[in-house]
């Protein structure tokens, strides 16, 4: 209570303004030096800054240095555009295998392949191909296809189940709907395929089901063929998932995943930098 009191005082060596309200006064003490030079230094600087680069709403003007975002981003794409001239003969001469041992043209594929990735690829399969349902993980190594920088290339350049004459093509039968196995058939093979990789689901009624039916596909034991685009059924990495009722949709209904083609769509310096990224995510062979 003292303490407030004190500081009730209402006195100023400066005097007032002479306003007043209810007893409280308002006091004439100037503000600190060092807050009024601050104020005179920094509006000193905006109005360099001002001129320097002008910032008036509708102002034409460029300022004396002349600068426009516009400008800098041409700049920055023309110096982009002459890098990729000088390197792009020498890239496109030389096979996957010297890029890859080649540090400067491997720097060069990644880092454009990256931002087309980024672009183009990431929608489907995650960022830096970590994959979703439905669209592999592409830095996993358990391809369906292949992963050869010229099995990746033929992927990207024709896509898989596309419009492309080329493309990527097989199908596997919706079993359960097109009535080659009943149900109970299927209810059978679920657990079969969800031990394959350790041998848990083993019946020999189930396995008599699978040799007939799946085995030209997915091979005896279930490596899977890359022939014909089946993944591999005990690799533990699964593209829809590898839990019972999934297992037992894939089987019922088939699945016919399509990945678009990109010949036309991306230039073919690209479709290679886009290959050798996706090669040294990790799974690269
Ligand atoms: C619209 C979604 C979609 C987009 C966009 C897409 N993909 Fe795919 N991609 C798929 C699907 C689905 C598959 C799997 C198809 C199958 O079942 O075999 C696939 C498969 C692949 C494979 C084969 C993987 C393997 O294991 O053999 C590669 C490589 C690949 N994509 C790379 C790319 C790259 C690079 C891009 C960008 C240029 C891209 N994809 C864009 C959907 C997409
Ligand atoms: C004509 C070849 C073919 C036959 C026969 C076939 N499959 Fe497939 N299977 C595929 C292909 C191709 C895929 C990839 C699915 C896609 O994206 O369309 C696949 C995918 C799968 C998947 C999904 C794997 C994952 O990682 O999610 C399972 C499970 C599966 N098959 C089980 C079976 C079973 C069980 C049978 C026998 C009843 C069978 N398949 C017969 C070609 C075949």
């Amino acid at each position: 209570m003292k303490d407030l009191k004190k500081n009730k005082s209402n006195e100023s060596q400066y005097g007032d303004t002479g306003h007043e309200w209810d007893g409280i006064k308002e006091l004439n003490t100037p503000d600190p030096f060092w807050l009024r030079a601050l104020f005179y230094v920094m509006l000193f600087f905006s109005l360099g800054y001002w001129f320097l680069y002008p910032s008036f709403p509708g102002q034409q003007d460029d300022g004396i240095l002349n600068w426009s975002s516009d400008k800098e981003t041409i700049e920055g794409l023309k110096e982009i555009q002459s890098i990729r001239d000088k390197i792009l003969p020498e890239f496109n001469k030389a096979s996957f295998e010297e890029i890859l041992k080649d540090p400067k043209l491997l720097k060069f594929a990644i880092t454009g392949g990256k931002s087309a990735f980024h672009n183009n690829c990431s929608v489907c399969h995650g960022i830096g191909g970590s994959g979703n349902k439905g669209y592999p993980k592409l830095a996993a190594g358990s391809w369906i296809w292949g992963g050869k920088p010229d099995d990746i290339y033929q992927t990207l350049k024709y896509g898989i189940r596309s419009e492309h004459p080329e493309a990527r093509d097989s199908q596997m039968a919706a079993f359960g709907q097109d009535k080659l196995l009943t149900e109970e058939q299927i209810r059978t093979l679920v657990p079969f395929v969800m031990g394959l990789h350790d041998g848990t689901g083993y019946s020999d009624q189930a396995n008599a089901i699978y040799q007939a039916n799946c085995a030209s596909c997915h091979g005896k034991d279930g490596a899977g063929n890359r022939e014909v685009g089946a993944p591999s059924l005990k690799s533990g990495v699964w593209l829809y998932g590898g839990d019972e009722q999934t297992i037992y949709e894939t089987i019922y209904y088939g699945r016919m995943g399509v990945m678009p083609y990109w010949e036309g769509r991306l230039d073919d310096p690209t479709i290679r930098q886009l290959t050798i990224y996706v090669h040294q995510l990790g799974g690269g062979e």
